[in-house]
């Protein structure tokens, strides 16, 4: 493995306050980047101070959107160490996402190197306060200077690191849904399963839509059917449904999220009968309405555990557990936030101290 050389920031920036942080507007002193050259592969791994790219105008990215992202998050426990979560799964995911981009595969030992010694050189921007965490972006953009639709010779790979609070402005408090039947997300053959940025930009019509009705995101249905619901976008969705738990299959539109597999794996380990499949839109309002449908929340690395709280589609809309958090909802929260933070006992070896 090449080693990775380090160039300090001479001028440090000032940290924010650590009590009234949002989601991914701060970021942190330094930056890692990475070159790939056709012949040669990747090379030259280095911590550099955060700064702007200088990229020709015609750069592949630009016009075609060859890029692919991962995002991660390290965590201050109370004895004031440093821990990650699963990188070495943000590793094979975006991996997964270069293939299907064309973009070549980087080494996923490098990467999980990468991100240590990123956020060793950036400790102090780890925030210590309930429910904070250091947002780490790794992402990879085509730079060849060349406007011909066909795969980049060239490619950045870079991650940026920064302090986040709570995804939403709700926090822990539920998110009103919002069950989009026009635009489609994600196709099968497609791109939905991956991380790249043009799945998000397609998103964003109806997410803007949504909002102007109160909604917080947009729940995405197939693409085909136009019934069968997906994810959220910025988050896997999951059902606790007559006391079993239902949560969309991996049709290949949808994300493999690193924090669904997680809360998968506590589900069954606590006992819950657990079903990854087709799941309508009509089946989940249905429950609803018949009062089978108990609790329903989201998962993701920016949201965490997501309680749902109401969700319209089509003129219906339904209120779930009196538009509360649920307790199986809070217990998976408790319980990996407790494993992310190190409060809690890490029987799974998620946990990587730095
Ligand atoms: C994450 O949860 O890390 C994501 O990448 C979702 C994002 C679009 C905020």
């Amino acid at each position: 493995m090449e080693e990775i050389k380090i160039q300090r920031a001479t001028t440090l920036k000032p940290k924010p306050d650590f009590k009234t942080l949002g989601f991914g507007k701060v970021f942190s002193d330094h930056m890692f980047l990475m070159n790939y050259t056709a012949g040669q592969g990747w090379h030259d791994p280095r911590i550099v101070p955060y700064g702007p790219f200088t990229l020709e105008p015609s750069a592949m990215v630009f016009h075609y959107a060859q890029e692919v992202f991962e995002g991660l998050k390290a965590y201050r426990t109370a004895d004031g160490r440093i821990q990650l979560f699963r990188p070495i799964d943000n590793a094979r995911r975006l991996n997964d996402s270069c293939e299907r981009l064309c973009i070549p595969a980087i080494d996923e030992n490098l990467f999980v190197e990468a991100v240590k010694t990123l956020v060793a050189v950036d400790r102090e921007w780890v925030p210590d306060q309930p429910g904070t965490s250091l947002y780490i972006r790794p992402f990879i953009i085509a730079t060849d200077a060349s406007l011909g639709v066909h795969a980049s010779h060239t490619y950045l790979f870079c991650i940026i690191t920064g302090p986040v609070g709570a995804y939403y402005a709700e926090g822990i408090n539920p998110v009103r849904i919002y069950v989009e039947d026009d635009d489609v997300r994600a196709v099968k053959g497609g791109t939905g399963y991956t991380k790249c940025g043009g799945n998000y930009a397609a998103s964003i019509r109806a997410g803007e839509r949504a909002e102007k009705q109160g909604y917080a995101q947009v729940l995405w249905l197939d693409g085909v059917h136009r019934k069968y619901i997906e994810e959220v976008g910025s988050m896997n969705v999951m059902f606790k449904v007559g006391g079993k738990i239902i949560t969309p299959q991996l049709t290949g539109s949808v994300l493999p999220g690193i924090t669904r597999r997680s809360c998968l794996e506590l589900l069954r380990d606590w006992g819950y009968a657990v079903e990854e499949r087709l799941i309508t839109a009509q089946e989940l309002f249905d429950a609803a309405d018949s009062g089978k449908l108990e609790e329903a929340w989201g998962t993701g690395t920016a949201a965490v555990i997501s309680p749902i709280g109401e969700m319209g589609w089509e003129g219906r809309h339904v209120v779930v557990n009196g538009g509360e958090i649920g307790s199986l909802t809070h217990k998976l929260y408790d319980t990996l936030v407790g494993i992310q933070w190190g409060t809690e006992p890490d029987p799974y070896g998620w946990t990587i101290r730095l």
